[in-house]
């Protein structure tokens, strides 16, 4: 077949100049936003994907697996390119990401884990929150020289984020005669919830000004617990100490004003090492390892007189 000469100058072009790949159509479940940590992190998605020209679909799924999963479906019948998905809850993930690897779509999970066949992501993005849990403890032994009655407000039951800050905290106290957890509760990583649980667990501590400290799994519930444990006479930073992770905005204002004894860090730009993950798997890299890490930092504040 003799080829034209529009044919071949189509030919030619193809061949000498890159094509660029047509952006990418990514599908985003996010947990929700009960805390300044996950606004500041959906913002971070945001503000990335419009860079660099990605369509994201978010699902806000206000704390619920379901939503999620019902999410993950949606973009499955969309045929997105790729799926993020921040799970609420570490169990429940085996079938919707079955159907997922079945249609060909890759997912990635980003900050809390899943107890999911790894077959079925291609890699985790986060931080580690059991170390998080340990270094909370490790300064709280040392603060306590290892004699502390300590009050504890948990994140959303069945997240990692809670299960594993908790294991980490522990594993350190334990080494401690003197320190134990007197009361806990779930604040469900708000901050309201984290007030009306710390109200209830001073109510029902024997003793109130026998606690030593409060660990909190974020600082929204902390920031609530503070109010509380003001409302109840007591003086937060000085008795008890204060001790949360996230690091946000209103976590350093505590710090200042010496209502917050320590902060970690726990980033929340991190759309754009997600997004260049997922745009390198796209393109075809292979070499992710299967957790990512996003390294954690300790905030201090000054101590009090
Ligand atoms: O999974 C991370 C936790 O979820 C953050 O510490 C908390 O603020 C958020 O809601």
């Amino acid at each position: 077949m003799k080829s034209t000469a529009l044919g071949m100058i189509t030919l030619c072009l193809a061949a000498t100049w890159p094509v660029a790949a047509p952006a990418a159509t990514i599908g985003f479940a996010q947990v929700g936003h009960e805390s300044e940590w996950r606004i500041n992190f959906t913002k971070s998605m945001v503000d990335e994907a419009q860079k660099r020209g990605t369509t994201l679909r978010i699902v806000d799924a206000d704390g619920s697996r379901a939503v999620q999963v019902e999410a993950i479906r949606r973009f499955i019948a969309e045929e997105v390119d790729a799926i993020v998905l921040a799970p609420v809850v570490i169990d429940g993930w085996d079938e919707v990401l079955e159907e997922a690897r079945l249609a060909g779509i890759p997912v990635f999970i980003v900050d809390r884990a899943v107890d999911a066949d790894p077959k079925l992501y291609v890699t985790r993005i986060a931080a580690n929150f059991n170390l998080e849990g340990k270094l909370a403890g490790a300064w709280l032994a040392q603060a306590s020289l290892g004699r502390c009655a300590i009050l504890e407000l948990q994140g959303t039951p069945g997240s990692a984020a809670a299960v594993e800050r908790k294991r980490g905290f522990e594993s350190i106290i334990e080494q401690f005669p003197g320190m134990r957890i007197v009361g806990t509760g779930t604040g469900h990583f708000t901050r309201a919830q984290g007030q009306a649980t710390m109200t209830d667990l001073l109510v029902a501590a024997r003793d109130p000004d026998a606690i030593c400290a409060v660990f909190a799994h974020n600082d929204d519930m902390m920031l609530g617990a503070i109010e509380a444990m003001k409302a109840a006479g007591l003086d937060p930073g000085r008795k008890p100490l204060t001790i949360s992770i996230d690091s946000v905005s209103a976590a350093f204002a505590a710090l200042r004003a010496g209502e917050l004894n320590v902060t970690i860090e726990l980033k929340s730009d991190i759309g754009g090492h997600i997004l260049e993950v997922v745009e390198g798997y796209l393109a075809g890299r292979r070499d992710y390892p299967k957790w990512i890490l996003v390294p954690s930092d300790l905030h201090e504040g000054a101590p009090r007189p």
